[in-house]
């Protein structure tokens, strides 16, 4: 039986991937702090052995990468790294030792859009911290591949949504009155004209876009793939549809930047700003080719999902 570590199981897309990784035949090790469970029951974990590890001390212990290479994995899914040391650490450690190495990476690599749907060969121009060391990470993995045959393969995946936390809202921040001033009919403010665009993804495609890179590694080592739903959202066209869901015809108002900002709180702000000024819509064309990804869900459809379920948990109020 092949073995899979994957580096911060119980999130979003581990909730989904490592029972699908179990149900594929891998014997399963799933590392995180232990501080949270997965979203999703799902009887596939009472085959998952669960190892409890802060990657942060044990990189500052220097001890991580020797500990996750004392598992004797096949395939290492890295799901929790930030910088480029923490991932060449990694790397150079795995090296010789694993089949594939798969790193969760991130569409804000591209930073502003030239011509879209952005495709994974368009030049990268990152901007904001995240996005500038998730490229990093990615350069680092696909040298070492071209230059030393490590075998590594990074997805990058949009703003992933599922049933059991807040999902990105139409004002491009995660704030759920949004959701609640929709449902009940009363104007919601956009910035600008509302024709800002934000790319979802539901965290179960995520979770079978990874598995799918898994079982065509011939095809996928040294390679970046985006994630996404099959297309990307206005603002202004998902406060619409998602009026519409609730019964209502959309009444929105569109405020310039510097004005709308002030009605919203520090923080919303500053989320929507990011979103907005990445203004993400990637093609999912090259993953659909080689990794046959045929996502399940629509935008609209992860994100109802999300509402639906946040609804009948109580953190909405919504009809
Ligand atoms: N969220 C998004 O919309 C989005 C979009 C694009 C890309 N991404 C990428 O997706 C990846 C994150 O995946 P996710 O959203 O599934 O993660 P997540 O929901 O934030 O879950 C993080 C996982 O890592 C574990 N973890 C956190 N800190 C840890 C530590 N110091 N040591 C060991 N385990 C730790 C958590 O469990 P414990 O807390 O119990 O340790 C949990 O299992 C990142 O690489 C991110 O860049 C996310």
């Amino acid at each position: 039986m092949l073995r899979a570590v994957i580096i911060g199981g119980t999130g979003h897309i581990g909730t989904y991937l490592t029972p699908y990784l179990a149900d594929a035949g891998f014997d399963v090790y799933c590392v995180s702090r232990g501080l949270r469970e997965p979203y999703q029951p799902n009887s596939a974990w009472r085959r998952v052995r669960r190892v409890e590890m802060d990657r942060v001390a044990e990189e500052a212990a220097g001890a991580f990468a020797g500990k996750i290479a004392g598992m004797s994995p096949s395939v290492v899914v890295d799901l929790t790294c930030f910088t480029e040391e923490s991932a060449m650490a990694l790397a150079r450690t795995l090296h010789g030792r694993v089949e594939h190495f798969l790193h969760c990476g991130s569409i804000w690599v591209h930073g502003h859009s030239v011509q879209v749907p952005t495709t994974e060969d368009a030049p990268r121009r990152p901007f904001g911290e995240y996005g500038i060391r998730k490229l990093a990470i990615e350069r680092a993995l696909h040298t070492e591949a071209r230059e030393r045959r490590f075998p590594a393969t990074v997805l990058h995946p949009g703003h992933i949504v599922g049933p059991g936390w807040p999902p990105l809202n139409p004002a491009g921040n995660f704030n759920l009155g949004v959701f609640e001033t929709l449902a009940s009919g009363k104007v919601l403010a956009l910035p600008n004209h509302g024709m800002e665009t934000v790319h979802h993804v539901h965290a179960a495609d995520v979770a079978l876009a990874f598995l799918a890179a898994i079982n065509r590694s011939d095809a996928t080592i040294g390679e970046s793939f985006h994630i996404v739903s099959p297309a990307a959202l206005t603002l202004r066209g998902y406060a619409e549809r998602m009026s519409a869901e609730f019964g209502h015809p959309a009444r929105l108002r569109f405020l310039p930047w510097e004005e709308w900002r002030t009605t919203v709180s520090e923080e919303d702000a500053a989320a929507t700003w990011d979103h907005i000024s990445h203004s993400p819509n990637c093609s999912i064309e090259k993953a659909g080719r080689v990794l046959g990804y045929r996502p399940h869900y629509t935008s609209l459809q992860a994100v109802k999902e999300s509402v639906d379920w946040l609804r009948d948990h109580g953190r909405i109020a919504v009809a």
